[in-house]
């Protein structure tokens, strides 16, 4: 099978029309390319609730916050085609910068409060890029479904809640976080690790995991859960910690005691390499 690849929004637009007036239920998955494994997860879990499946593959400027990140970004497109083309997508829409933003943008779509912690508050303007990319491509693509993974936890409560606040008819999917054997999340940017930086890296994962232990245990106080992922994160010099926090998981927003669902976020930098990753957990009932 190979995947249809469309760079043009009328192109798409008309192709889609045809497919939803055959009745087929269209699903979709939005990336930024460079695909791997875990943007699999996210095409088979669309795979298994409809007909027809579509993957946006566009490095969105707007939501870059340092140039130089935007211009390092892995973009793989052939690869990407035929990634799609392996799991029988049936669409590949790579539309360039120009198409997407053929006119000045004079609209924005900011989520206020939930985009002020966390990755909002260390990436100026970042998910206001997102909201309205993810506002634009939900309106060219028009899918009964999108497909979100929960890695980006902090991405998926904005899109969810902007497709809520404006009324955009399209399920919102959250998938679960895809990782490696050793425990690292997957992400495009793990490929810029070295292989000494590649080997500590999963030292993330595992301080969240030492934190939720303490959740799980019926520690109540964040700063104590908190010290118990950054004791694992200290014993690594090469780790520099840029954010952890212990968040309600609808509002995104620091708790000043644990007594129900949390959510550990953490974004963390090894040499020139940004990554992040989160954990829900639960105290003792
Ligand atoms: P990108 O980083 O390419 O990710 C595309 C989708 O794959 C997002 O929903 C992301 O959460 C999900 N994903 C990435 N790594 C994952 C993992 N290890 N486990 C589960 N899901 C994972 O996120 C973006 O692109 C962009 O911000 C986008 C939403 C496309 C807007 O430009």
């Amino acid at each position: 099978m190979s995947a249809e690849l469309l760079r043009t929004i009328p192109e798409i637009r008309s192709r889609l029309a045809e497919v939803r007036r055959s009745g087929c239920t269209v699903g979709f998955v939005p990336t930024m390319g460079a695909l791997h494994a875990a943007h699999g997860a996210l095409i088979r879990r669309a795979w298994e609730e409809s007909d027809f499946v579509v993957v946006s593959v566009f490095v969105n400027p707007t939501q870059f916050d340092r140039g130089e990140d935007f211009d390092r970004y892995p973009r793989t497109l052939p690869a990407d085609v035929e990634f799609c083309a392996a799991l029988d997508v049936d669409i590949v829409f790579a539309p360039d910068a120009k198409e997407m933003y053929a006119e000045p943008h004079l609209t924005l779509v900011e989520v206020s409060s939930l985009s002020e912690r966390l990755c909002g508050e260390f990436r100026p303007g970042h998910f206001r890029g997102v909201a309205t990319v993810v506002a634009k491509l939900l309106n060219i693509v028009q899918p009964d479904s999108a497909y979100f993974g929960e890695k980006d936890a902090q991405q998926l409560a904005i899109v969810r809640k902007m497709v809520t606040d404006l009324n955009v008819p399209v399920t919102i999917v959250p998938v679960a976080t895809v990782r490696e054997p050793d425990g690292l999340a997957m992400s495009s940017r793990n490929r810029r690790l070295d292989a000494g930086e590649r080997r500590i890296a999963p030292t993330l994962y595992r301080a969240l995991q030492a934190a939720a232990r303490r959740v799980a245990s019926g520690a109540t106080s964040p700063e104590e859960v908190r010290s118990a992922a950054m004791a694992v994160l200290g014993s690594e010099d090469a780790i520099r910690v840029e954010y952890l926090e212990i968040v309600n998981p609808e509002r995104m927003q620091p708790v000043e005691r644990i007594d129900g669902p949390v959510r550990i976020a953490a974004a963390v930098w090894i040499g020139a390499t940004r990554l992040i990753d989160n954990v829900l957990c639960q105290p003792p009932a």
